[in-house]
């Protein structure tokens, strides 16, 4: 890395609007905010903007279920998601929306400028229609059987049962899942970009280094394969942009979303006074670099430049392209409890252990990330606690009891030179500048290893007993100081990573900012030590995961199966069990709604109850002992993270708790006055 500052303007991919932010979305964001943090503790003026992804047809419905406004349903998850990535000490210079003015000035002068360079064609295209919502249906919105495996209710682009895929048309028997109806084909003009004749511009550009190999190679499997041209408007109905001279006719999701970045960093600009041309023209020497998902590439590396070039823009340095998320080796799932928001995982964690985590397993590649919990409490207590903070709190009770918080300068001791901190330094800064930060942070582990070691094998809790001869306490004095200062390098390594640690830090070594821009200055004074941070109890991880199996029952556009159930509670087994086990089960207290008799089914009641949360159904074996009208308004307590059961009258939600041998003898357990609907049974 030269010295010359830099100036970068770094983007994270968007969210959509309409679902909360999580684990998942975290790696990329916590990825880019460490690149951030490197580049400015470099010295280096580093802009992180990003924004909401606003518009589109998910978008517009989810608000419709509502009941509000897109408008209203925007801002609520826009603070939504400010909060959360707030929480996990994301810091953006703006978090903006594509629902802005800034994004419809600039998406429309771009179109004008494409258009008038003769690359948007207006072509017939039909497309399946729903009669009775009188809109066109995104691929994602119909659903029927297989064309080849026919399995039934499946999406309009793929099958979630064999993976074919295929056209909407090609549906057997297809369905509008907003109406039911069946769609009818219907042409409509729409607006193309002709991403065909970008074709040479893109071949050049994606092999000029804009790219890591891995991805480089996908683009020329694309280019191979030929650019089609791309739709870029969609009829009304519609929450976007409409499209300047064409009533009716809106810019696609796609198109303004990655305008949001120059739409989102020009609000900056205009709040900073920061010049953003320089950013932005053609030849511009500031940098651009776009973090995101794998998934995305196409739009990123393709559309985006080709719309840049084609406009009159620069186009970006480098599209850094990361992997999924997977939990324990699995895709995230509802069901397992691995579906973990953002605000759900900061009831049980501290955001900075995952950070860590994440930072520790990404690399620069397209790899997936695999958050394994058990590796996870084991990775974060044994570096940070057990090697990193474990120098720490070992060393400075020496220096603050017997030599009054003065660390003594090393840099000329041999123990010192030998640990190579420059060395280590320069190689682990190399790693951060080009995302290798699994390596750079095995690197400073390795260090830390090495520095314990050194401790372990001068004992100065033996020196300490030894302190009235000035050589041993001289020693001992030395042992520490090479340790905290150890720990002082380890502490800035780690800045990017541990933000809210570092401060924590900096102020116990009271040494001003570490500073990847500067050498550190010596240590003075320490203050005593304090707790800096604590270990993961797993019991954390289960009750999160706990918390996140409660999630809202899948319903059948999720794609979840329902099984059978045993709707009465069971005999009590003398298998012991471990505590753990038992926390599994979610016990709440519930308030009958309602309780219905079951057409045909002589042993159940259908009871509607009220968790505090919501309404769920379940199918309780009590009608020999209960009338429906003796349950109505009573409290009593559920098990309420049972999975889902289809049984022949209907799906119950959970199971009610009740005792004796059944028959008359069947009383349901219910709790003392106080208890409230919701509450946990503990
Ligand atoms: O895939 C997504 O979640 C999109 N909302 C990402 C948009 S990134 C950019 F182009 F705006
Ligand atoms: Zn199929």
């Amino acid at each position: 890395m030269g010295d010359t500052p830099r100036e970068i303007l770094v983007t994270s991919a968007l969210p959509y609007a309409n679902g909360p932010i999580h684990l998942g979305h975290l790696v990329e964001y916590i990825q880019t905010d460490i690149w951030v943090r490197f580049q400015r503790l470099s010295g280096h003026t580093c802009y992180y903007v990003c924004a909401d992804d606003t518009h589109g047809t998910p978008i517009m419905l989810k608000a419709e279920a509502e009941g509000v406004s897109p408008e209203c349903l925007i801002e609520r998850m826009h603070a939504e998601h400010l909060r959360d990535f707030t929480g996990f000490h994301i810091r953006f210079d703006n978090y903006y929306s594509t629902n802005s003015p800034e994004t419809r000035s600039l998406a429309e002068a771009m179109f004008h400028r494409l258009r008038e360079q003769n690359l948007i064609d207006v072509r017939s295209v039909e497309q399946l229609y729903d009669p009775v919502r009188a809109m066109f249906l995104p691929d994602r919105f119909i659903k029927g059987e297989c064309p080849r495996c026919h399995a039934k209710d499946q999406y309009g682009d793929a099958c979630e049962a064999c993976g074919a895929t295929y056209l909407p048309t090609e549906l057997i028997g297809p369905y509008s899942a907003l109406s039911g109806a069946v769609p009818v084909r219907k042409r409509s003009e729409h607006y193309f970009f002709r991403l065909s004749a970008c074709t040479e511009f893109l071949a050049e550009w994606t092999r000029a280094g804009h790219l890591d190999p891995q991805a480089a190679n996908k683009l020329d499997e694309w280019l191979k394969a030929g650019l089609s041209d791309w739709d870029i408007s969609r009829d009304a109905p519609y929450f976007g942009f409409e499209i300047p001279g064409a009533p009716g006719k809106y810019f696609y999701v796609w198109l303004d979303a990655p305008i949001g970045y120059m739409a989102s960093f020009q609000n900056l600009c205009e709040r900073e006074g920061i010049d953003f041309d320089r950013f932005w023209t053609q030849g511009a020497k500031t940098e651009l670099y776009h973090f995101i998902g794998k998934d995305i590439l196409y739009f990123h590396a393709l559309f985006w430049p080709a719309l840049l070039h084609h406009s009159g823009y620069r186009t970006p340095d480098r599209v850094l392209a990361h992997g999924f998320l997977t939990v324990n080796g699995e895709k995230m799932s509802k069901s397992r409890g691995t579906f973990i928001t953002a605000q759900s995982y900061l009831k049980h964690l501290d955001p900075e252990y995952l950070r860590y985590y994440y930072a520790a397993k990404l690399g620069a590649t397209m790899e997936d990330v695999d958050l394994s919990f058990e590796d996870f409490v084991a990775r974060v207590n044994a570096d940070l606690v057990g090697k990193y903070i474990n120098i720490a709190s070992r060393s400075a009770g020496f220096i603050t009891r017997h030599f009054d918080g003065h660390v003594r300068a090393v840099t000329e001791l041999e123990p010192w030179r030998a640990f190579d901190v420059e060395g280590y330094s320069d190689r682990i800064a190399a790693a951060y500048e080009s995302r290798e930060f699994g390596k750079g942070l095995r690197m400073a582990m390795e260090l830390a290893d090495r520095i314990n070691q050194y401790f372990d094998a001068e004992q100065p809790w033996r020196l300490a007993k030894g302190i009235e001869d000035p050589a041993t306490r001289e020693t001992l004095h030395q042992v520490c100081s090479v340790c905290l200062r150890g720990f002082q390098y380890l502490s800035l390594w780690l800045k990017p990573v541990l933000p809210s640690l570092a401060l924590r830090v900096e102020a116990f070594l009271s040494c001003g900012e570490l500073s990847f821009a500067r050498d550190l200055p010596p240590l003075g004074r320490i203050k005593p030590y304090e707790h800096l941070l604590t270990r993961i109890e797993p019991k954390r991880i289960a009750a999160l995961v706990m918390e996140n199996t409660l999630a809202p029952i899948p319903t059948r556009s999720d794609g979840a199966a329902p099984v059978e159930v045993a709707p009465i509670a069971q005999p009590i087994s003398i298998e012991p069990i471990s505590i753990e086990e038992f926390a599994k089960v979610d016990l709440r207290i519930a308030r009958i709604v309602r309780a219905e008799h079951v057409e045909g089914a002589d042993k159940l009641l259908k009871l509607t109850l009220d968790i505090g949360c919501g309404e769920r159904t379940v199918f309780a074996g009590i009608k020999s002992a209960y009338a429906p009208e003796a349950l109505a308004g009573r409290l009593t307590v559920m098990v309420a993270n049972l999975a889902p059961r289809k049984m022949r009258f209907g799906v119950s939600e959970g199971m009610v708790l009740a005792a004796g041998p059944g028959g008359k003898e069947l009383f349901l357990l219910s709790p003392d006055s106080g208890a409230e609907p919701g509450m946990r049974v503990k």
